[in-house]
């Protein structure tokens, strides 16, 4: 779409990758994450007069308020949730987004194309907002699309950087991690996508079934999660690594690993990596990698594999 036909500027929001403690992080035990920067933007554009439209050509997501298509559910629950919040629904535009992450690959794309939305929209609105109010109605959202979230991903979208984060009922504790060494990370796609609200449900009925199991093994992920914040902030990166793959064997505990996860691991591993576990609500999506001095080694190997990956560095100022 051409710049004359914009009503706004781009508006950003980032990814995340999940480092530490997805799903506990649901029960109210800690998590780390870091922002991917510059993973969406949005903005506004010209449309027909008094049709409001969601335009995601990346996604190949079109759609008009009022339709309803297979595969876009989400975007028009968001849509009509968001219009009615900055009341726009009697004017004619359309929200363009442009993502450069995929959607359910654990990543936050759905958070990520919340908290840009809303940006772009409070923009056309004239109606400014601090950050915490976007954190805010970006939780809105992410309650439509997941259910019973945590919060994580829509603060890392709204925040960026590298946050401890805590729910506590209807609070949040999140504080900013200050890493001693910037730490480098492969995040590479399963192939297979996954479903958040699927999966925590899933895992939910599981706990109501043998709480003591779940409890024990979100209290491990919680100790993997103390020691990995300590060693993050201590420059430690091949302990931060070993505790992701700790991490890993609770989240297979916890039964939303798959194979195709796990098939990138193994080859993660076997090319040196140190570190690697999947990210997010798993049972596909992506895999984090601690590749330490084989990056190029196992990056040659994943994307022989036919594995589409991409690399991160926290810690480092955009
Ligand atoms: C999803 O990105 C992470 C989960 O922990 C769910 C949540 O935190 O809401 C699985």
């Amino acid at each position: 779409m051409s710049d004359n036909n914009a009503l706004t500027r781009w508006h950003s929001a980032c990814g995340k990758v999940i480092l530490f403690g997805e799903h506990a992080v649901v029960y109210g035990v800690p998590a780390i994450a870091g922002g991917i920067q510059q993973a969406m933007r949005a903005r506004i554009i010209q449309s027909a007069p008094n049709e409001i439209r969601v335009s995601i050509p990346k996604w190949s997501v079109d759609v008009c308020q009022g339709e309803h298509r297979p595969g876009t559910e989400l975007f028009e629950a968001y849509l009509a949730f968001l219009l009615d919040k900055f009341q726009l629904a009697s004017r004619g535009f359309c929200l363009e987004l442009d993502p450069t992450i995929t959607h359910a690959s654990g990543l936050g794309a759905s958070a990520a194309v919340a908290v840009a939305s809303i940006r772009a929209l409070a923009d056309y609105a004239k109606r400014p907002l601090s950050d915490e109010d976007i954190n805010t109605l970006a939780f809105g959202c992410e309650k439509i699309a997941h259910g019973s979230p945590s919060g994580l991903d829509n603060t890392l979208a709204t925040y960026g950087g590298i946050q401890l984060y805590q729910r506590n009922g209807e609070q949040a504790q999140c504080s900013a991690l200050q890493l001693a060494k910037p730490f480098r990370l492969l995040v590479a796609l399963s192939g297979k996508q996954g479903f958040t609200a699927a999966t925590v449900e899933r895992v939910a009925k599981a706990r109501a079934a043998e709480p003591q199991k779940y409890d024990a093994i979100f209290d491990s992920i919680g100790n993997i999660t103390a020691r990995a914040s300590n060693a993050l902030q201590h420059g430690e990166l091949a302990e931060v690594a070993e505790l992701m793959t700790e991490n890993q064997l609770q989240l297979r505990a916890l039964g939303v690993s798959c194979d195709e996860i796990e098939h990138v691991i193994s080859l993660a591993m076997s090319q040196g990596a140190l570190g690697a576990k999947l990210t997010g609500s798993g049972d596909g999506g992506a895999v984090i990698i601690a590749p330490g001095a084989s990056e190029e080694k196992v990056l040659a190997a994943l994307r022989n594999a036919g594995v589409q990956c991409f690399t991160i560095t926290l810690g480092v100022r955009p």
